[in-house]
C-alpha cells in the first residue's frame, strides 16, 4: 500500500492532519523533522544552527529512508520541496497532497518558537509561500485547500 505524503508550508495544519489521519484509517504516521530529531538526537535549531545544508541534508536521508517503508502517513517540511530529490524519493512508494492554507489563517495559530525561519516574524510566511506555491503544485498529486474544518479535510483526503 502507498504511503500517502502530507507537503505544504510551516503550519498548513501537516503534522495535525497527518496524526488525525492515521488514526482513521488505523495506519503508522510519521513526520520528517521528528524522524531527523531522533536519528541524529539534535533539535532542528540546533541542525540550523550548524547551517540550514546541514538540516537540508538530514532532510534528504529522512525521504531517502521514507521511500522504503509502505501504507505510513507521512508529513514532511515545509521546504522539502526545495531539493527535487526528496520529491523523487517520496513519490517512490506515495501520492503526494499539497494542503494549502491561507497564510491568513496560518497567523492566527502558528508556533514560530520552534521554526528557525520565523525567526524575523511570521510575516516570514508570505515571502516563503510566493516562492514555494509552484514547488508544491508541481510536486503534487492532489491539491486540497485547508480552509474548512479539519474532519472536512480528512473526509477529502480519505475520498
Ligand atoms: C521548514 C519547515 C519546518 C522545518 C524547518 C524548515 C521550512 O517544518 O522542517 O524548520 O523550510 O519551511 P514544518 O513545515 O513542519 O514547520
Amino acid at each position: 500500500m502507498k504511503n500517502i505524503v502530507l507537503i505544504g508550508i510551516m503550519g498548513c495544519g501537516k503534522t495535525t492532519i497527518a496524526k488525525l489521519l492515521a488514526d482513521k484509517l488505523q495506519r503508522p504516521v510519521i513526520d520528517t523533522d521528528e524522524y531527523i530529531v531522533e536519528k541524529y538526537q539534535q533539535t532542528i535549531q540546533e541542525m540550523f544552527e550548524v547551517s540550514e545544508e546541514y538540516f537540508r541534508n538530514k532532510e534528504t536521508e529522512a525521504c531517502k529512508d521514507i521511500a522504503r517503508l509502505d501504507g505510513h502517513i507521512v508529513s514532511t517540511g515545509g521546504g522539502v520541496v526545495l531539493n527535487s530529490l526528496n520529491i523523487d524519493y517520496l513519490k517512490q512508494n506515495g501520492i503526494i497532497i499539497y494542503i494549502d492554507r491561507p497564510i491568513d489563517n496560518i497567523l492566527i495559530d502558528v508556533e514560530t518558537s520552534t521554526r528557525p525561519l520565523l525567526k524575523e516574524g511570521p510575516q516570514k510566511l508570505f515571502d516563503l509561500k510566493k516562492q514555494r506555491h509552484q514547488s508544491y503544485l508541481d510536486a503534487c498529486d492532489v491539491h486540497l485547500m485547508n480552509n474548512d474544518t479539519i474532519e472536512n479535510i480528512i473526509d477529502k483526503i480519505i475520498e
